[in-house]
């Protein structure tokens, strides 16, 4: 791949497997990165592409000078944490919004010819009907959500005023090595990860019989990548495109161990969705039908991690 890209958040998770991918694919990378949640460690120690910038998106200049050189832009940097945003709106605003922002209008400035970005499926919030695809109804339920579909909607008249070339993938849940188990996406799969090499019980707040699409931190690497290449606007679903129970989940980790777990079934959770799934139409039609890493061997490589 011939193209200079900036990554905001390389440091992060989805961030840190994309610019591996990138690099495979013989691009040359840029990382922005404040390191709030992102870890150098995360990052090949040196790499003859790879330049490291510690800077914040909420700096204009900061992030004018990171764009200088790149043809693209895979923007990730955010405040992911859905109760810091519920607590601290502004703030949370400011890193999604205005630093979002910040990002893609210095992308425009700059000339750059293709912006890729992370939206969420929490845009959807609670779904009125499943699967979701991009034409269902978005109904945030967090500051964290309406600040990704605010982007969208810049995004999108970006594209109507200038022309400018942007796509928000709306990531399912992705779990896969270097993840931050304090991470809120974390979710279940890192916590229970966790909890089975401890020898813990996993805690399953209400039946275990809410779905979830759980998709594989590099097959959204590969993503990333794809989109960068890709000119189509507007947002694409990204998941695995199959969702699963939690129990299904819990099975699917015993197998990956080979060890057995117990099961703590506690009250629900407030708030707590019990069905989500995607339609992957689109992201099939703009990137041919790729074949999903399997539960069980993604979940295998996050246990060997
Ligand atoms: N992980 C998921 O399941 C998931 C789902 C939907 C959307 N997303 C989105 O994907 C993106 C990456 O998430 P992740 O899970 O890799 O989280 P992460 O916390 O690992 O990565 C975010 C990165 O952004 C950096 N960062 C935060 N604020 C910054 C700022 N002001 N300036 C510069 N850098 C800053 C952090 O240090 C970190 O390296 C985020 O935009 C997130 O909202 C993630």
């Amino acid at each position: 791949m011939d193209a200079q890209v900036l990554v905001t958040g390389g440091a992060g998770f989805i961030g840190s497997h994309s610019v591996d991918a990138l690099l495979a694919a013989g691009a040359g990378v840029t990382v922005l990165d404040n390191f709030s949640s992102g870890k150098a460690g995360n990052l090949p120690a040196a790499h003859p592409r790879l330049r490291v910038i510690e800077g914040d998106i909420r700096e204009p200049r900061t992030v004018a000078g990171a764009l200088a050189g790149a043809t693209h832009v895979l923007h990730l940097a955010a405040q992911i944490f859905v109760q810091v945003s519920i607590r601290e709106p502004v703030e949370s605003c400011h890193t999604n919004v205005v630093g979002f922002l910040n990002v893609m209008d210095g992308a425009r400035r700059a000339g750059i010819g293709r912006m890729v970005y992370a939206s969420s499926a929490a845009v959807y919030g609670t779904p009125e009907q499943l699967p979701l695809d991009e034409s269902s109804r978005t109904a945030p339920l967090s500051p964290y959500g309406l600040e990704k579909s605010i982007d969208d909607q810049y995004a999108a008249l970006y594209r109507e005023l200038y022309g400018f070339s942007a796509m928000g993938m709306r990531y399912f849940n992705v779990y896969g090595p270097r993840q931050d188990p304090a991470s809120p996406y974390s979710g279940v799969i890192s916590k229970w990860s966790d909890a089975l090499r401890a020898g813990r019980p996993l805690r399953v707040f209400g039946d275990g019989r809410q779905t979830r699409d759980f998709i594989y931190v590099k097959d959204i690497a590969r993503y990333n990548v794809l989109a960068l290449q890709h000119d189509a606007g507007g947002v694409c679903n990204v998941g695995s495109g199959s969702s699963v129970t939690l129990l299904d989940l819990i099975d699917a980790l015993e197998a990956a161990a080979g060890a057995q777990a117990r099961r703590q079934f506690e009250p629900p959770a407030a708030g707590d969705i019990q069905a989500s799934a995607m339609s992957p139409q689109r992201l099939n039609a703009l990137f041919g039908a790729q074949t999903p890493t399997p539960l069980i061997k993604g979940l295998q490589a996050l246990l060997l991690a």
